[in-house]
């Protein structure tokens, strides 16, 4: 090879180079926003995420008999606890030298995981198929049948996170990161 070819081709390795290695290197393509919202649902104890929307315990009630009854029984006493846990009762269970039964009810700290964990979850079958709305009403129905709101007492993003739920104190912090 003369010099001036080898030349000649090592500048043209050079310039190929960086090419080929930015090629290897596309992977995937930027997400949309929209594409994000569909997943970004998580709500905080402090009802931070919350959407527009509202229910009462009246019209939750028509919406658990038809989606949810089946699986967490009347008034969300499951007689079984074969299909899927009870989300009611057990109050004052969780304490020495009792069997614990832990529901909504009974071990929840925060009302504002209901309206994240029904809209993410259930009904098991058919996650995600609720209206904001509807799962504010269901949220409010299975808090009036643990006793802890009326069933006239309407629920959304403002009173939902006020709700104070009865085991909220029940937990012991535990920092990561002490300092
Ligand atoms: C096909 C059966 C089925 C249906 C219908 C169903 N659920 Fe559930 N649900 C489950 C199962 C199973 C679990 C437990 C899931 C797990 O632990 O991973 C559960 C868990 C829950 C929990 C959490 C309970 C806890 O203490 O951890 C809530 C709240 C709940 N469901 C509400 C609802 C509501 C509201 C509806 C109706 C809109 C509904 N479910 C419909 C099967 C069902």
């Amino acid at each position: 090879m003369s010099t001036l070819k080898a030349i000649a081709v090592s500048i043209t390795t050079l310039t190929i180079a960086p090419a080929a290695v930015a090629q290897a290197q596309q992977f995937g393509q930027p997400i949309a926003p929209a594409d994000i919202a569909a997943w970004d649902i998580s709500i905080g104890p402090d009802g931070a995420g919350l959407p527009p929307g509202r229910g009462t315990a009246i019209e939750g009630e028509a919406i658990y008999v038809a989606k949810c009854q089946a699986c967490h029984g009347e008034k969300g006493i499951s007689p079984s606890v074969a299909l899927a846990g009870a989300l009611a009762g057990g109050m004052g269970t969780l304490a020495p030298g009792k069997t614990p039964i832990k529901t909504v009810g009974s071990f929840w700290p925060y009302a504002t995981t209901l309206f994240d964990y029904i809209r993410r979850a259930m009904p098991f079958q058919e996650s995600k198929s609720l209206t904001a709305d509807e799962v504010y009403a269901v949220s409010a129905y299975i808090l009036n049948l643990n006793g802890i709101i009326g069933s006239n007492d309407v629920i959304d993003a403002q009173s939902l996170p006020k709700v104070k739920m009865p085991n909220r104190d029940g937990f012991i912090p535990f920092p990561r990161n002490p300092k």
